[in-house]
Formats: structure tokens, C-alpha cells, sequence
């Protein structure tokens, strides 16, 4: 994940910023950059590769200026090299950025068109050109931020400098966090509260959709309509060493409300957002000619590879064997080297995910491993190594790790399907568009359902036990919605295909026991909102997740309905887990139980 700093100082800044960003370096990054104002001038020191680089340019060439901001960058556009890395400057506009521009190529183009000339590859460059001509038509600093914001959509984090106003940074935060610091006659701006702990303990998060004019003598922060608005000031506990929970009670929602963030980082690593291509190095793993695909994991990880697995066979033609590592090799199952493997595990360390990858090692078949720890076990012992960049995820109930998980494997399948011949240029054109729009609907989503996920949640902590159900790859999400609620709420809940409810579980339904239906207006829709039927007729409660269509279109009574933006099947898994993983959350705090660390479960099971 990027990083961002910035100091409204009252000294030198360009020392203390580099070492506010060696505090983001837990969220990963490939390139840094430091730019500074000094008597009307503004001056960058960019480095590739570790913040050392950077720090070494800035011991040779150093900088002056008590005004500056700084930036990690994990790249998203544009390979990672010193051109690329931030801050990006144009005509006296000094900008840094974290998440996607969604526009951008568009934007390009019309700016291009008007004489812009662009010396990066990067989406950020654009953010600098349109700050930069709407000065030169005449705008003030704030009118042309207000002016750039209504025009750029995506998911994103920005600090800009203007080299004629040296007492203030402005910034906007539509998707990954930004806070602002308190200090003693100095103002500061960073991603979070570990890069501000060495300032100060007193800050502001803003939240999706504001901006802010950020001072020594003060703040100004606005909403999207340049209405001026106030957030709370709050102390926060963030010792610089602890990863920090930001504003968030609990390390759950807060990566939860990270998923929009890392999931550009993971979709960067895999997809081109100009081209809306997939550019993926399979290495050992040439999906063109596998005979078959074996999936092994454990768990959630389990449940991303079920989404999966309907993937590959769709869209790449793949035929996919999956199964829980714990039962995957005593199977038995007949392997063969023309066969490939992917496994999948947020940690790399799971001891039955392993010992699968062993016995697949042992059959010859060539090994895929979807990790979030690209240094773990699994991932030293895998042909291919398929990160899914989700930043450290310390609840143990995985959240991020499972919406990256699945936009990895989605990139994949799309990419297997490209190799097998099974997609043709304009499949993958608009599937890849939609990956791309994704971190901005869950942006957008997350702050849509949360006040409706916590009054749900209170009736929801009062059961014993709940139903989800679900079809196509809905079915795994409702698995995945049990055993978020279960892992965390101790209630017991079951996740089933909607089509087998008649063929059992129907006995269950009674007033007491909610059935939650996760129902996209998809294939499947009719025939679950059948299943829907049968739950109303025996007097079940039903809580419904849909879309707008899928509201639209069922009259059915609910205890509660909530609605989705319609986006297509390549991506309702990720955008249908929103709702899924705060339920339960919310279930669990009303519970009071330990949410980050519930009872008798570990982050890693490395035992068998
Ligand atoms: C997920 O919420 C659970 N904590 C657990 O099922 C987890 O997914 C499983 O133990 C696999 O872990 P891994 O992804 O690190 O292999």
C-alpha cells in the first residue's frame, strides 16, 4: 500500500517526513519520493527501492524548507522506478497519491489533446496537470482542488503543494484513509496514526469525500460540495511500533475498511488500468496447456478458491478439482504432471495447505501459491508465486485477505482464459474494467451499508442459529458468511447451496432461526428467490442481500432487505462480502466477545 506524509512546520521537514514514511513501510512499497517549498521554490529528492535510497540521495543533495510532503508508492501505473515515484510535479504543483485514479486515461487524453505533456506512466501525473491548468484559467488553489475532485472518480488519497502558497498542503480523501495531525504551531498529514505518532497523539481521520485546506495557524475541511464541515479531534494510542488500528475499534473493521485500498494494489500487481488488460507472469504455471487444476486451501482461503474454481471453469474452460487441504491428499485422488496446483493461504504457514502442496510436489504437478506472505513456507515451496498484497491482516478472522484472494484469482482466470483461447481480447477488456471499478463500488458500498449492518446486527445477536444460502459463487459467500459469524459471534450458522434447501435443511425454518439470501440479480435469481418462497411460506425470516434489480424485482416480506449497486458476476463475490463480513462484526461486538482474537482460533494453524 502507498504512503503518505506532510508538515506544515515550523523547521526543516524533510528529515522528519523520510522518517514518518520509514513508519509506513509495514504497508509495502517499491519507490519513494520527499518534495519541499523553500523561498517560492519547490524542490524533490525521488529515489527507486527501499527508503535508504532516498535517504542517501537526501544526505548528498538535502533539502531545505519547513513546508513539504512525502510518499511511498506501491505501484499501480507504471513500472517502479525514480520517474514513476512521487511527488509528481507540473507547473509549480506538487502532488502525491495513494489508491487508483479511475478516469485517468481519459483525462489524459483531453489533457494531452490540450497540450499537456506527461513525463510518467502514472494515473497521479493527471491529478498535477488538472490542478495545474485550472491555475493557469484562472482559478484560486482551493477552487481549482474543488474543480479537480468533481472531475476525477476512483478510490484515492491525495496531498498537493502549490508553489505559491508556502503556509498550507491540501489534501482529499475518497477511499484509502488520510489523517490529519495536531501539533505545537505545526499541521500534519499522513495515511495513519503510526506515520503522525512521532508528532503527535492528536488527530483527525477525514472521511470518504472530504478535502482539506491544512495550515500552521489551522484546518479547513469541506465535503464533496465545498461545504465546510468539522470531524472529530481524538487521542489516539498508536505507539509508532504497533500497527495501528487508525479510528476503528478493532483491527477487523479496520481492514475491512481497507479493502478498498489494498485490493487496487492487489489488482495493480495483475492488470493494466489503461489497457484494461491482465498482465500476469504464470511462470511455472502455463495454464495453456494444464490438463486440469487442483485447488487445496483451508478455511476462507478454502471458500476464495470455491469462488474461484467457478471462475476457471467459466471463463477459462479449466476443469477444477477443489478440496480442504485436511482431506485433499488422503483422497487419494489420481494426479498427474499434466495437471497444475494453486493454494492458496493468507498466512503461507497453514500446516494442511502445506502438507497438500507436498503431496501435489511429490505428484509432479506444477504449484501455484496465492499467499499474502510471499516469504512463508508455502510460497518458498511453490513453482509460482501469487501475492495477493492485502498489508498485514491481523484479525484473525480474514476479511481483506479473502476479497484480495478472490480479485487474484479472478485475474487469473481471466488470464488462463486469454492463454486457453477461451476469452477473446474484448472478454478480458471488459472483465478487467469492472476489476478496475471495484475499489471505488466498495468504497462506495461500505459507507452505503454500515448504519444498516449495525441495527441488523442486534436482532442477528439475539439468534441461535442462521441460514445462509446462496447459487453460482453466491453459494461459497454464504459458507463464508457462516463461518464469519460463527468464527466471531459463536452463533452457529450454516452456509447451503439455496437448491438444496428442499432436500433437508427446509426442516430447520422456523421464526426463531433467520435465513440470510445472498442474491445478486444474476442466472440465479428467479430460481432463489423460489428458495425465498419456500423459507416466506413456512413462516422463515429472511434477510435479503441483493441489488437494485434484485430489490426491484422481489416482493417478497423480509426482516431486512439490503441493496447493492448491480455490477457484474466477475465482481459481486467481492462487493457481496461487504455486507457478509460487517454483519457479522457488528453481530460480534453487540455479543461482546473478542473480535480480533476469538476464542480458541489462531491467526495461523501450522498444526495439522
Ligand atoms: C478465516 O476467517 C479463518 N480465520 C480461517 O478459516 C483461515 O482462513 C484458515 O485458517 C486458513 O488460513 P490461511 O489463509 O493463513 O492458510
Amino acid at each position: 500500500m502507498c504512503g503518505i506524509v506532510g508538515i506544515v512546520g515550523k523547521s526543516p521537514v524533510a528529515g522528519r517526513l523520510v522518517d514518518a514514511l520509514t513508519r509506513l513501510e509495514y504497508r509495502g512499497y517499491d519507490s519513494a519520493g520527499v518534495a519541499t517549498l523553500n523561498k517560492g521554490r519547490l524542490e524533490r529528492r525521488r529515489a527507486e527501492g527501499k527508503l535508504f535510497n532516498l535517504q542517501k540521495k537526501l544526505a548528498d543533495e538535502p533539502l531545505d524548507g519547513t513546508i513539504g510532503i512525502a510518499h511511498t508508492r506501491w505501484a499501480t501505473h507504471g513500472v517502479p522506478n525514480e520517474t514513476n515515484a512521487h511527488p509528481h510535479f507540473v507547473e509549480g504543483v506538487a502532488v502525491v497519491h495513494n489508491g487508483i485514479i479511475e478516469n485517468f486515461s481519459e483525462l489524459k487524453e483531453e489533457l494531452a489533446a490540450a497540450g499537456a505533456q506527461f513525463a510518467t506512466q502514472t494515473d497521479t501525473e493527471v491529478v498535477a496537470h488538472l490542478l495545474a491548468k485550472y491555475r493557469r484559467d484562472g482559478l484560486g488553489r482551493r477552487e481549482a482542488m474543488h474543480a479537480m475532485l468533481r472531475r476525477v472518480t476512483g478510490a484515492y488519497a491525495l496531498a498537493v503543494l502549490f508553489e505559491d502558497d508556502p503556509s498550507t498542503i491540501m489534501a482529499a480523501r475518497s477511499g484509502p484513509p488520510l489523517a490529519i495531525g495536531y501539533g505545537r504551531g505545526e499541521t500534519y498529514l499522513g495515511s495513519d496514526a503510526i506515520a503522525l505518532s512521532p508528532f503527535t497523539n492528536e488527530i483527525t481521520y477525514l472521511i470518504d469525500g472530504d478535502w482539506a485546506v491544512i495550515g500552521s495557524e489551522g484546518v479547513a475541511i469541506f465535503d464533496i460540495d465545498g461545504n465546510r464541515v468539522s470531524r472529530p479531534r481524538q487521542i489516539t494510542q498508536a505507539a509508532a511500533y504497533l500497527i495501528d488500528k487508525g479510528n476503528h475499534r478493532h483491527f477487523m473493521e479496520k481492514e475491512v475498511y481497507e479493502q478498498p485500498e489494498v485490493i487496487s494494489h492487489a489488482l495493480g500487481h495483475y492488470v493494466d488500468f489503461a489497457s484494461h488488460t491482465v498482465k500476469i507472469e504464470t511462470g511455472a504455471i502455463d495454464f495453456a496447456n494444464v490438463s486440469s487444476l487442483a485447488i487445496s486451501a483451508c478455511g476462507t482461503a478454502f471458500l476464495a478458491g470455491s469462488v474461484g474454481k467457478y471462475w476457471f471453469e467459466r471463463y477459462a474452460r479449466l476443469p477444477v478439482e477443489i478440496d480442504v487441504a485436511s482431506e485433499f491428499r488422503y483422497r487419494e485422488m489420481p494426479l498427474s504432471p499434466s495437471q497444475a496446483a494453486l493454494f492458496i493461504s493468507q498466512s503461507g504457514e497453514t500446516a494442511d495447505t502445506l502438507a497438500s502442496l507436498r503431496y501435489c510436489k511429490d505428484n509432479g504437478l506444477k504449484i501455484g501459491a496465492v499467499v499474502n506472505a510471499t516469504e512463508s513456507t508455502i510460497a518458498r515451496e511453490a513453482d509460482a508465486i501469487f501475492p495477493i498484497l492485502a498489508g498485514p491482516e491481523i484479525g484473525v478472522a480474514s476479511t481483506k485477505a479473502f476479497t484480495c484472494q478472490l480479485a487474484v484469482l479472478a485475474s487469473l482466470a481471466i488470464g488462463a482464459g486469454r492463454a486457453r483461447g477461451t476469452l477473446d481480447a474484448a472478454d478480458e477488456k471488459e472483465l478487467v474494467r469492472h476489476l478496475t471499478e471495484m475499489p471505488r463500488i466498495m468504497s462506495q458500498v461500505l459507507n452505503l451499508i454500515q448504519p444498516q449492518m449495525e441495527s441488523l446486527a442486534r436482532d442477528l445477536s439475539k439468534c441461535k442459529d442462521v441460514l445462509y444460502i446462496g447459487r453460482g459463487t453466491s453459494y461459497p459467500l454464504a459458507m463464508e458468511g457462516a463461518l464469519k459469524l460463527k468464527e466471531i459471534s459463536y452463533i452457529h450458522a450454516e452456509g447451503y447451496a439455496a437448491g438444496e434447501l428442499k432436500h433437508g435443511p427446509i426442516a430447520l425454518i422456523d421464526e426463531n432461526m433467520p435465513v440470510i439470501v445472498i442474491a445478486p440479480h444474476d442466472r440465479f435469481f428467479e430460481k432463489t428467490v423460489s428458495n425465498m418462497q419456500e423459507v416466506a411460506a413456512r413462516g422463515g425470516r429472511i434477510i435479503f442481500i441483493t441489488d437494485g434489480k434484485g430489490a426491484a424485482a422481489s416482493k417478497l416480506p423480509t426482516m431486512a432487505t439490503i441493496v447493492l449497486p448491480v455490477v457484474d458476476e466477475i465482481i459481486s463475490p467481492m462487493i457481496f462480502s461487504l455486507p457478509i463480513q460487517l454483519l457479522a462484526y457488528h453481530t460480534a461486538v453487540f455479543m461482546g466477545t473478542d473480535v480480533d482474537q476469538p476464542r480458541n482460533l489462531a491467526k495461523s494453524v501450522t498444526v495439522e
